[in-house]
């Protein structure tokens, strides 16, 4: 992983300074008081490539001057569109409805965890499993935390299960068909220019191919399928075995199915 000093904004608090001394014990990290030193002299300080930057109102992720913390933004734009009566790519090719139990594997900053959370509604699960400490750390901080939108958005939050671990790991102890949908949305083969989103968290992010031994994991845990998100001309779909291709059709991502149920109107 990325090396990682935990440090604190400028403007600080007594609270503050405990929430930065609470995560270097949780995270095993080092903690270096800011004492009005800029945010690179800590970095050269402590020898790092990162910094943990605990601020009143937010956790953030700073490398290279870009800033990776939590925000529910993109979900928040997509709820809006399928309230609208528009099509999300994402659940449709999960087939997603409300009461369904949902497998995120790939957790990142949440985005497709909280629409998928949406849809599942409250009598549904969704566990998201992130292998970056700090990006788990952030992001389940933020899912709790994060105020000041609207109750739809805010429960659908609430709701989602963050685990911190590696998915093959997590996937290999759970029993058959004990989700409805498992998930994957790797790092791309090849980034997206346009993904600025994903920039901050590229330093952080595991970016291994997904394996052939994780996806047959998750097949064997998935009841309904296994949806993975890949560039519209990606190989991964072949080389993983995903033979049913679907997305919008000027959209530069697609999502590949893998069925475990012949049909979909079989589906209980
Ligand atoms: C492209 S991002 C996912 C973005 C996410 N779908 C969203 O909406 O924010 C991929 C994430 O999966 C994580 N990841 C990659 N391999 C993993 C693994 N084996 N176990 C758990 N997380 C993994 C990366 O660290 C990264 O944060």
């Amino acid at each position: 992983m990325n090396n990682l000093v935990i440090t604190t904004g400028l403007r600080n608090s007594e609270k503050v300074e405990d929430l930065a001394l609470e995560l270097s014990n949780k995270l095993k990290l080092p903690y270096l008081p800011r004492e009005k030193q800029s945010l690179e002299s800590i970095r050269q300080r402590a020898s790092a490539e990162s910094i943990i930057l605990v601020n009143n109102n937010r956790l953030s992720l700073v490398t290279n001057g870009m800033e990776l913390f939590f925000h529910p933004g993109l979900a928040k734009l997509r709820i809006k569109e399928l309230q609208a009566g528009k099509t999300d790519q994402m659940i449709s090719a999960m087939a997603l409805s409300e009461g369904k139990t949902v497998l995120d594997c790939t957790l990142g900053i949440a985005s497709d965890a909280i629409v998928a959370s949406y849809i599942a509604g409250s009598l549904g699960t969704v566990v998201g499993i992130e292998a970056s400490i700090a990006v788990a750390e952030i992001v389940s901080r933020g899912l709790k935390n994060y105020h000041g939108e609207r109750p739809e958005l805010l429960d659908a939050m609430r709701r989602i299960n963050v685990v911190q671990g590696d998915h093959l790991e997590y996937l290999r102890q759970l029993p058959d068909n004990c989700f409805d949908i498992v998930y994957f949305d790797p790092m791309f083969r090849k980034p997206r220019e346009q993904s600025s989103s994903m920039a901050p968290l590229r330093p952080f992010a595991n970016s291994n191919p997904l394996s052939p031994d994780a996806v047959n994991e998750a097949r064997r845990v998935a009841k309904h399928r296994v949806v993975m998100k890949e560039n519209r001309f990606s190989q991964e779909f072949k080389r993983l075995n995903f033979h049913t291709i679907q997305g919008g059709r000027y959209s530069p991502v697609a999502y590949g199915i893998i069925h475990k149920v012949v049909a979909d109107n079989e589906i209980p």
